[in-house]
């Protein structure tokens, strides 16, 4: 049998529900605060990658999927989205265009990473950049949009991480500071670390190895290394963070796997993960542009992975509505099935809702059964007794209640259930 290739999956009709329905609300919301859709190709050539996210990271060194094309030429399958989008804007010229600019994406990113639960060679992944703003009122407000979008997808008990690696001078004194701890205490390390101490000493931080998180509790903080302005600046974002209602959890190890980061860097977790908690990632990257042979301008932006997010929302049991299955039994009962899904499906605060209605003159039972298959929360049911009374019955899957409506009380009723 020919398989797909390891670590990338299908998405089958019975799961694309919840994929279309996450796109569609991250869409609405983005779009609420001016972000546009940006889609950049799926290859790119190698140097992309490796200026960008850093020659000695794990991304770089070992996941990327690089082969030579037809034409001797070295092309890599996105890892990520952003060293892509900053080659697109600097290509063209977007900042001209608008010196403030917004971009979302969505889309396949490849890593050849080890498969496991949450980890896999092609996954998804919704992302935002925004060029143009040195202030920590951008950080502020691309955090902000993340947290109430994982709201509007019924996400719960996730944690938002908050650190700054301060501007390149503090993070290459950091760096230095960390070695010197570090050196004597080398031949304790795990063996990436012992690489890391030599290539990457910050990623020492985030090592998941018992005795490297020992060594480390005790390792100098960032915080003592920043000048003035940065520590102001994270001062100024904690604060304002605080002010708009955003939890968040100040995490001094926490450094990232990517190399442009300067600044503020974040990430979301999420307890029902495991191992892969990310459920989320970003922060600011100020110098990325210029180093990649554009202007000096300022960016910030995050990346959520789409599978890990579906993961937790299925262990949450918060799906939304998406779907709504109308149940009929009888002929004339299926014409006001079909009238009721039809004004579903036009309602404009129900956009986006799947209404399915039985097209096989199927019984009750089998009906319900389609209806759990398809993942419905909320069933509407009519039978001849239901259409006699000008009533429905409506039924929410997952706590079982049951309501008797008059056909007014529908929809109103359903705006109010779907919401997550
Ligand atoms: P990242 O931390 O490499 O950041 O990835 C962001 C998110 O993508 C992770 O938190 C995780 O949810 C998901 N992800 C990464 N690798 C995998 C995998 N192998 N399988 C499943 N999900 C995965 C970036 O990609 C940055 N470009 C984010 C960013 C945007 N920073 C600024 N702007």
């Amino acid at each position: 049998m020919i398989k797909a290739i390891k670590g990338m999956e299908d998405i089958l009709p019975q799961d694309i529900a919840i994929w279309r329905w996450l796109e569609d609300t991250a869409r609405r919301d983005l779009e609420s605060y001016g972000y546009a859709e940006i889609r950049t190709p799926i290859l790119e050539e190698t140097s992309v990658f490796v200026r960008s996210i850093g020659e000695t990271t794990d991304i770089v060194t070992k996941e990327m999927y690089t082969f030579k094309d037809r034409g001797d030429r070295s092309l890599t399958l996105r890892p990520e989205g952003t060293a892509p989008i900053v080659r697109a804007y600097i290509e063209n010229s977007l900042g001209k265009i608008s010196p403030e600019l917004k971009v979302y994406y969505i889309g396949p990113m490849f890593r050849s990473e080890r498969p496991q639960k949450g980890r896999s060679r092609q996954f998804h992944q919704i992302g935002v950049e925004v060029f143009g703003s040195a202030s920590v009122y951008a950080d502020a407000e691309v955090i902000m949009q993340m947290n109430n979008m994982l709201k509007l997808f019924g996400l719960k008990g996730y944690t938002i991480k908050l650190n700054t690696l301060g501007c390149k001078k503090d993070k290459d004194n950091f760096a230095l500071a960390l070695t010197n701890y570090l050196k004597d205490k080398a031949s304790l390390l795990c063996n990436d670390c012992k690489t890391r101490l030599e290539k990457n000493v910050l990623r020492v931080l985030d090592c998941k190895n018992e005795n490297c998180i020992k060594i480390v509790a005790n390792a100098p903080s960032i915080l003592e290394n920043l000048c003035p302005p940065c520590r102001e600046g994270f001062d100024k974002l904690k604060g304002t963070l605080k002010e708009m209602g955003i939890g968040f959890e100040e995490t001094k190890n926490l450094v990232r796997g990517l190399d442009y980061y300067t600044g503020t860097v974040f990430e979301v977790t999420h307890p029902d993960l495991g191992g892969q908690d990310a459920i989320g990632a970003g922060g600011r990257y100020d110098n990325l542009v210029k180093e990649m042979g554009g202007a000096s301008v300022p960016a910030v932006g995050y990346a959520l992975g789409m599978e890990r997010v579906i993961i937790a929302l299925k262990k949450d049991m918060s799906l939304c509505a998406n779907v709504i299955y109308v149940a009929t039994l009888g002929d004339g009962p299926k014409i006001q099935g079909v009238q009721i899904a039809e004004k579903i499906r036009r309602d404009r605060d129900l956009a986006g809702t799947i209404v399915i209605t039985d097209v096989k003159e199927s019984s009750l039972k089998s009906q319900m059964r389609a209806a759990d298959r398809l993942n419905a929360k909320l069933v509407v049911i009519i039978g001849d007794d239901e259409l006699k009374k000008g009533e429905v019955i409506l039924r929410d899957m997952r706590s079982k209640e049951q309501l008797n409506l008059s056909i007014e009380e529908v929809i109103p009723k359903l705006r109010e259930k779907a919401r997550c």
